[in-house]
Order: C-alpha cells, then structure tokens, then sequence
C-alpha cells in the first residue's frame, strides 16, 4: 500500500506514521489540507488526513471559527476532490461532536448529526464532503489519547504537583488510544473492508470523564488524592464562551468489531499508556 499521511505531527498523525513507516508523512508546514499543494497523486493508492483543527473552546470565537471550517469544512472537500479525481481512498477522522450527545444509547454511524458546537458542525460539514468520495473510510474515535497533548497528560501533570481537580462526571465516554485508531485504520484498509463509517473507540465499559481521572491517579500512585465530580454545567458556569459538548459521547463500535477492528479496553491500555509516561 502506498500511502500519504497529512497532518502527520497531531496525536493521530504520529500514532500513523509509527504504524506504516513506508508511508509519507506531512506535516501541516509541509502541506495544508485547506490549500493544497501539487503532489505527484497518482503515486498514491492510500490518503489519510490526520490533520484539523481541534481546539473545540477556540472554534468558538471568531477566528478560530473560521480556522475551524477551513481545516475541517474546507480541507477535507479539497482531500475529497483529490481523491475522486485520481481514484485514491481516502480516509478522514471525525468525532462524536457531530452529534448532540442527547439519545439514551451508543451513537451508530448513521445516526442524525446535530452539532452543538462551531467545532462539531465544521466537522460534520468535513464529513460531508468525505462521504461523496466512493472510496472513503470515515473513523470516528473519541477521547483520543496520544503523543500531545490530551486530558491523560493533563491529569498527570497535575498529579505529579499534587493537584486534586475537579473533574465533571456527567459526560460519558471512552478514550481511544492513537496507536489503536493507527491499527483499525491499517485493518480497515489491508482487509479491504467494505468502504463507509465506522466507529471506533477503546473497548470497555464506558465511564465519565471524572472516573477515567481517577483511573489516571491510582495508576501514578496518587490514588490518594480526591478528585471532585461535577457537573458539565457547574464547570462551565464561569465560561460561558465554552463550546457546548455532548453529554453522551459513547459510539456504537459494534460496525468496526464485525470488520475485524480489535478495540482494546480502554484501562488496559491506559495502565500501558501511563506506565510508558515519563512520570
Ligand atoms: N483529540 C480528540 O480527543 C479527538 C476526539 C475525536 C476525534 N478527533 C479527531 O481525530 C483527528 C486527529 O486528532 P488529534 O487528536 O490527532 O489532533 P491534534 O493532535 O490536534 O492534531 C491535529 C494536527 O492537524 C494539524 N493541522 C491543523 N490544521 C491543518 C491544516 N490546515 N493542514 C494540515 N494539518 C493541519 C495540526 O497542526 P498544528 O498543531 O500546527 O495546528 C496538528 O498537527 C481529528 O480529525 C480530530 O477531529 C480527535
């Protein structure tokens, strides 16, 4: 497979470039999806954008709205157009954002999108364009977890000072660790699984953004620190600039797991994650 990564210096990127070292791999400096360079494209079998814009607080202002749709709206159509004109697969990141977070049960693929953030409706605008491309496979993962920064760091950081945060537990969900969403996305391309969506997230119970800092804590052996829960709006009241995030964030992976898509559970791989940190 000859395979070309953008946006190859985020956590996604890098995780990808780890899992296929014959791939090029560009980072934003490099090419900017938005506006894209001249390549040799027919050198390609394989495209997967790593690269967005993904400060979901700052796509809330004016600049960073329209920083939002330019990497997210309009880089993947110009990906998209690429793709359709030299019969290139294309794969493209999502998110849960693009939904409202508000039904009583896991997010399937093709549930309705409803975004309630400038963040999530630029992503859905991405998607869009995306899925016109035949040959696309369009992951959505959630909490990712990687080299960069991300909430496990955050919360190590503040477990190593002895910080005992605050932390809201009415947003549920499941981290998903960078190398595995680079593993389901080499799975789904080498098997030739059928082209679409597909969910993909770390296995497991799911669990409030509050107990996976916990989890985070014992494993640095500060499981004596108290981490408060609250809630979404309590934490927000002071920001009401804050984008606005899904409460249910958990992803029906049930799609990828039929397509081979092996999906770890997610505090197996956060006890590795931590125990390969620098504490
Ligand atoms: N992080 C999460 O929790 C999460 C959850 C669900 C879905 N996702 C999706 O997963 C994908 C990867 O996320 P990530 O966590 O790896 O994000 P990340 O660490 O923020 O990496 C994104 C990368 O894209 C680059 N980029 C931004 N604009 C670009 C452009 N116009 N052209 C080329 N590259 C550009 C960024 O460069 P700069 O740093 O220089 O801006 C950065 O290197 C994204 O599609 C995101 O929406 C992420």
């Amino acid at each position: 497979m000859r395979a070309l990564i953008l946006g190859a210096g985020g956590q996604v990127g890098r995780a990808l470039t780890s899992a296929l070292p014959d791939a090029t791999a560009l980072g934003r400096d490099a090419f900017d999806i938005a506006s894209p360079a001249e390549l040799d494209w027919p050198a390609y079998d394989v495209v997967v954008n790593a690269g967005a814009f993904t400060d979901v607080d700052g796509a809330e202002t004016p600049e960073g709205r329209a920083a939002a749709w330019r990497a997210n709206a309009a880089g993947p159509a110009a990906l998209a157009d690429i793709a359709r004109r030299h019969g290139l697969t294309l794969v493209h990141l999502s998110t849960e954002y693009v939904f409202d977070g508000a039904l009583q049960r896991p997010y399937r693929e093709d549930d309705v999108v409803a975004p309630l953030s400038a963040y999530g409706a630029s992503k859905a605008a991405g998607d869009l364009a995306v899925r016109g491309v035949e040959r696309h496979y369009l992951l959505r993962p959630t909490w990712v977890v990687g080299e960069g920064r991300n909430f496990v760091r955050t919360m190590l950081g503040l477990a190593a000072r002895g910080i005992a945060p605050t932390v809201v537990d009415d947003q549920i969900g499941r981290p998903t660790f960078a190398s595995d969403l680079a593993a389901a996305i080499v799975h789904l391309v080498t098997t030739a699984a059928p082209f679409g969506s597909y969910h993909v997230t770390g296995g497991g119970e799911p669990a409030s953004w509050a107990e996976v800092a916990r989890a985070v804590y014992a494993l640095a052996g500060r499981g004596d620190l108290t981490i408060t829960g609250t809630s979404t709006a309590a934490y927000f009241a002071d920001r009401p600039q804050a984008a606005r995030r899904p409460l249910n964030s958990v992803l029906d992976t049930e799609k990828a797991a039929d397509a081979g898509v092996q999906l770890p559970h997610w505090r197996d791989r956060l006890a590795e994650h931590v125990r390969s940190c620098d504490l």
